[in-house]
């Protein structure tokens, strides 16, 4: 793996968990299951990301765009914690361990999500009126994450999904919009946020967006694979899922080799959007990594 992205990830774990320090001692289980989701397991794709990108727009110092990659992984795991609820996927493995559910019951993981979502833009403004970035660009990224990760995004390809449940007929168009929305957007603005971090032009950060996009319908769809094609102890959590909930998927509507060439396709699309950044290397080494992946 490319020496910065190892460098990359041993920041974010050791940031990640900054905010859990303060719990409350009349709640601290509020605390303690959101940071039990927070931690070990995930790929840490997202906020990997936002680093990367705010390198690739020649800024070397990055822990001054940590908080918006600490936002993004935190709004990521709140979606999981309720995507994994039984009324929605009803899944008991996260991460390699048992959903948040599973340890805290429902009405706490909803807590705990809500509480992640709301704990992103905590981090951003908070370290905005520290000095650590200008106002200025602490609006524009809650603008860019609020619309991302909301019903105009994030929420609005969930609740595709859930309303394709037991649909056997829905179409390409429907699958690639609710895959774009409900993965590709969160992806796309924590690209996004990395140049905003770094106060780079609107070119910069619209080219990071197409990256994120088509990067992240390829992310979804191998996601889509992974859960036909892996096993719980690869994947840290159930295959099958999928199936078990009668959903559709670009698997189900093309198979599973048809899907692994637009992963191809889609990757090689991504990287054309790189043409633009100065110091692109790292983040083409990552996109190739996360089409092979295996987990
Ligand atoms: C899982 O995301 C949900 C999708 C959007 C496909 P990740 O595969 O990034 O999950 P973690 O963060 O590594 O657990
Ligand atoms: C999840 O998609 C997308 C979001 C959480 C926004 P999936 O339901 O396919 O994710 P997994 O497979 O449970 O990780
Ligand atoms: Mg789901
Ligand atoms: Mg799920
Ligand atoms: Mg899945």
């Amino acid at each position: 793996m490319n020496e910065k992205i190892k460098e990359y990830s041993s920041l974010i774990e050791e940031n990640l968990y900054r905010y859990f320090k303060g719990s409350i001692p009349e709640y601290k289980t509020l605390f303690e299951s959101m940071e039990y989701s927070v931690k070990n397991g995930g790929k840490r794709v997202r906020p990997l990301l936002t680093l990367l990108f705010y390198n690739a727009c020649g800024k070397d110092d990055v822990l001054k765009a940590m908080p918006m990659a600490e936002a993004v992984e935190y709004i990521h795991t709140y979606s999981l914690i309720h995507d994994d609820l039984p009324c929605m996927d009803n899944d008991d493995y996260r991460r390699g361990k048992p959903s948040n559910h599973k340890v805290y019951g429902e009405a706490v993981a909803l807590l705990a999500g809500d509480g992640l979502l709301t704990a992103a833009f905590e981090r951003i403004s908070t370290w905005s009126m520290a000095g650590l970035y200008d106002a200025e660009i602490a609006i524009k990224a809650i603008n860019e994450l609020s619309i991302h990760a909301g019903a105009r995004g994030m929420i609005g390809g969930q609740i595709i999904d859930i309303g394709n449940e037991n649909n056997p007929d829905a179409d390409f168009n429907t699958l690639q919009l609710m895959d774009s929305l409900k993965t590709g957007c969160l992806i796309s603005v924590a690209c996004a946020l990395g140049c905003i971090a770094a106060g780079a032009s609107d070119d910069l950060v619209d080219a990071a967006k197409t990256f994120g996009n088509k990067l992240g319908l390829a992310f979804q769809i191998k996601d889509d694979i992974l859960d036909v094609t892996s096993s719980l102890e690869k994947l840290g959590k159930m295959t099958g899922s999928d199936e078990e909930n009668n959903k559709s998927t670009y698997v189900t509507l093309l198979g599973v080799e048809k899907c692994e060439e637009l992963v191809k396709e889609l990757t090689d699309e991504a990287l054309k959007a790189l043409d633009v950044f100065p110091n692109n290397e790292a983040i083409k080494d990552y996109a190739n990594y996360l089409q092979n992946r295996e987990y």
